[in-house]
């Protein structure tokens, strides 16, 4: 019986059926695991607000006290504006920041970059929660992580 044509053509199909399966399976869990991802990233945003950039004006003092107001974070207006006078007198063209959060520190950077009419701003974080808490900071910080 095993021999026979139709028995084997028959297992084969249930081979292939049966692997469809599992493939769409995989497939149903890749789409929930993004949904929630997307889901938990819509959260972040709403919760964050849209931050505005404020309106345009040559002033790169009033600019950073703008952008400091409207953006959570940890960077005092003193440091960004203390970052933004150190990256003009130096005539920087380009900025890199390691951890980035909301941009409370990096968009005054960019800001000081674009006034020496400079080329880019590149701003890293972490891809995971776990990496962004391998190394303690403060104890209020490491718990809001
Ligand atoms: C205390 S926050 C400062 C954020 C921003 N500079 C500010 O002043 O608002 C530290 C940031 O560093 C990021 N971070 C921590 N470990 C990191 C890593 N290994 N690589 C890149 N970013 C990291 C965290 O995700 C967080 O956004």
């Amino acid at each position: 019986m095993k021999n026979c044509p139709i028995a084997r053509r028959e297992e084969a199909l249930r081979e292939r059926e049966k692997s469809s399966e599992i493939e769409i399976a995989r497939r149903e869990d890749a789409i929930r695991e993004r949904e929630a991802r997307i889901a938990c990233l819509e959260g972040q945003v709403r919760r964050l607000g849209t931050p505005r950039l404020p309106p345009c004006t040559d002033d790169l003092h009033v600019r950073l006290k703008e952008v400091v107001a409207r953006l959570p974070g940890w960077c005092p207006e003193e440091k960004a504006v203390w970052m933004a006078d150190h990256i003009v007198q130096k005539g920087y063209k380009t900025a890199t920041e390691l951890g980035v959060y909301a941009g409370r520190s990096v968009f005054p950077i960019a800001l000081a970059i674009a006034a020496n009419q400079g080329h880019a701003v590149y701003a890293v974080d972490a891809w995971d929660n776990a990496v962004a808490t391998s190394a303690s900071i403060n104890q209020p910080d490491d718990i809001w992580w």
